[in-house]
């Protein structure tokens, strides 16, 4: 049994602020959402402006180890520096790196090269040679806060169409958010992230989408971008999330490897891009929060 939140009372978001002047509106606009039928973030996914602050702060970490990488990444290094390079400054600066460890991932990072989709496990037998593209996705845990983002590298000299999957891998991180406002829906973000990769001919990974992020590593909702206008959970203020497209230049068709549990791998052997961004929702659209 719950006791009704009286108008008066502090706010169930932890602000401190009387939940008529904080919360209330908010509740009763989700609710008629809800009514129509439309799914919509429960309370554990708003973040009030405390613990935004809190993750902004595990996310300066994230972003400082992609830095790292990026000063050092060169052809002819191994995965498992680039690794290293992402575990000493996650600890440098007091955080710890959120996949190592993760469900039994054993690495700090993920490196993700040519037809690798994601979730490539660093290696010392895995060097960086020309022409590779890489997808380097760093997770960072601060005082209890999670950030995730991706950036990919390009090695020695790759070639004009690798380029371009890299590129457009990137600008539908923006595509979609500019779709992301509040009380709007995930599924405006999904298709433009959609229409836009596909109208340069790649296709965009089904299997595997983003995820809620903040005060854990994975929260609601899963997030696809194969999704439609309309469709999927409703965004609201103090929702986090992140926009992380993988895109194949051939077929959306991944498998994973059977010997390590974790690589994924494009079906046709084509090349995949994907960078990531984690966004908050914010009252007139959206704020990039790591990248
Ligand atoms: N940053 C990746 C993601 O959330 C991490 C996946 S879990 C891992 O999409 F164990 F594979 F790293
Ligand atoms: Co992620």
């Amino acid at each position: 049994m719950a006791m009704k939140l009286g108008r008066n009372d502090k706010c169930w978001c932890g602000s401190g602020i009387k939940y008529k002047q904080c919360h209330e509106e908010f509740d009763r606009r989700i609710e008629s959402f809800k009514n129509a039928g439309h799914i919509v973030p429960d309370r554990s996914l708003i973040k009030n402006p405390e613990q935004v602050a809190k993750i902004r702060e595990s996310a300066k970490v994230n972003m400082a180890c992609l830095d790292a990488v990026g000063e050092k990444i060169c052809e002819g290094m191994s995965t498992s520096e680039i690794d290293r390079i992402v575990y000493e400054t996650t600890v440098k600066y007091g955080a710890i790196p959120a996949t190592l460890n993760y469900e039994g991932f054993p690495k700090s990072v993920c490196t993700s090269i040519n037809d690798v989709v994601c979730h490539g496990i660093p290696s010392d037998d895995e060097i960086l040679m020309d022409g590779d593209i890489i997808t380097v996705d760093c997770s960072t845990i601060l005082n209890g806060y999670f950030s995730d983002s991706a950036r990919m590298f390009t090695i020695g000299n790759i070639t004009e169409e690798d380029r371009k999957l890299v590129e457009v891998a990137k600008e539908a991180l923006y595509v979609g958010l500019k779709e992301v406002k509040p009380w709007r829906f995930l599924g405006d973000m999904g298709q433009a992230v959609n229409d836009f990769v596909k109208s340069h001919g790649y296709s965009v990974v089904r299997d595997i989408g983003g995820h809620g992020v903040g005060l854990e590593f994975h929260e609601d909702p899963w997030v696809s971008y194969v999704s439609r206008k309309g469709t999927e959970m409703l965004m609201v203020p103090g929702m986090m999330f992140t926009i992380e497209p993988m895109i194949n230049m051939g077929d959306a068709e991944v498998f994973q490897d059977e010997d390590d549990g974790w690589t994924i791998f494009t079906a046709d052997g084509s090349k995949s891009a994907q960078w990531e961004i984690q966004i908050l929702v914010t009252e007139d659209g959206a704020e990039i929060i790591s990248e």
